[in-house]
């Protein structure tokens, strides 16, 4: 090692260290999350153990305002699917506020398939679209994400638009099965249309987030390889699994999840999950939340974003996030536009 490289490394290594009880997951931008080394030793098969037997109490705690049928889903899959979630009237109301205007949208292209974001603010949309700013603030949604991510904080939602078949050539990384990292986190979908088999629906491994010893086995060998790997999501600790290794942990196929307009899916994203790769151009129009935090936090509160006057403003608080240079975006503004436009990227 060259002595240049060497005083970096060791200047960046407290850096390095001190991301270890974090929800830091890239094998490639960490060496000591990515070392082969500290993983035979069990690092990452620890990280993993450590945060699943946190989220456990959080998850009991969280699970006192979300109704045992939604619980025993969650157990069971590790996602859950909500049809007709808002009474009729309501959800007509609210997708009217959605799609009748333009919006200021973000943009982000993955192979063919272009996702339109609009992030969203609650104390901007409440005088106009109050519909939608009672969605996004209502405890049955919020706290079946919180059930779901094990944490209390405060989600982020955006309006999501998937332009599949959007022209480009590389395939899309969301279509091959994957976890999102190695410990449970929360992403909700609120279906505008209806989403058919052929139309890109979500896919889910049931029971695929367990912490099972077969699953513990097959991530400490990723561990031991992830930050050479090919696959750049797999290197940045989304690990993507061929459907023979599901077999080989004992888990089923995935499962293709179509459903129609007005439901809603919490899914815990630690699980295998993915988009089924649609094979005609389609555009489906959703609510879109996620929600993750550090997963060895013992407590439950305590989250930044959920300050007053930061909670209804997350959508303009992320934007302001990645203009200083702190928590970067995919995401590229494109201006106002109507959520079915074409591809602006
Ligand atoms: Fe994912």
């Amino acid at each position: 090692m060259r002595l240049g490289t060497f005083l970096i490394s060791a200047l960046k290594a407290p850096v390095w260290i001190a991301a270890i009880p974090t929800g830091a997951k890239s094998f490639v931008g960490n060496p000591v999350i990515g070392s082969p080394r500290l993983n035979r030793w069990g690092l990452h098969v620890a990280r993993m153990r450590l945060a699943a037997f946190l989220a456990g109490p959080r998850r009991r705690w969280l699970g006192r305002r979300v109704a045992e049928d939604f619980r025993t889903a969650y157990a069971r899959d590790g996602f859950v699917v909500m049809p007709d979630f808002l009474p009729a009237p309501d959800f007509e109301r609210l997708r009217a506020e959605v799609l009748d205007e333009p919006w200021d949208a973000h943009e982000m292209r993955q192979g063919s398939t272009v996702t339109r974001r609009v992030l969203l603010d609650v104390a901007r949309l409440r005088p106009t679209k109050p519909a939608l700013a009672a969605f996004l603030r209502s405890r049955d949604v919020l706290s079946r994400i919180r059930y779901v991510a094990s944490t209390g904080g405060e989600p982020a939602f955006s309006i999501q638009c998937i332009l599949a078949n959007a022209g480009g050539a590389v395939d899309d990384p969301q279509c091959t099965v994957h976890s999102d990292t190695f410990h449970s986190t929360a992403k909700a979908w609120f279906f505008l249309h209806d989403v058919g088999p052929d139309e890109g629906p979500f896919l889910y491994v049931p029971g695929s987030h367990v912490v099972s010893p077969q699953r513990l086995a097959w991530e400490r060998a990723q561990s031991l390889s992830a930050r050479g790997d090919a696959k750049r999501d797999h290197a940045e600790g989304s690990f993507r699994i061929p459907i023979e290794d599901l077999h080989r942990l004992g888990l089923p196929a995935p499962k293709s999840i179509p459903v129609r307009a007005n439901t809603l899916i919490v899914a815990d994203t630690f699980g295998f999950h993915g988009r089924t790769p649609s094979p005609a151009t389609t555009r489906r129009i959703e609510i879109y939340g996620s929600l993750r935090r550090n997963p060895f936090a013992p407590w439950t509160g305590l989250d930044p974003l959920s300050l007053p006057g930061v909670k209804t403003r997350i959508g303009s608080t992320l934007v302001l996030l990645d203009k200083l240079g702190i928590a970067r975006m995919p995401w590229r503004p494109v201006g106002r536009i109507r959520l079915d436009a074409p591809p602006q990227i």
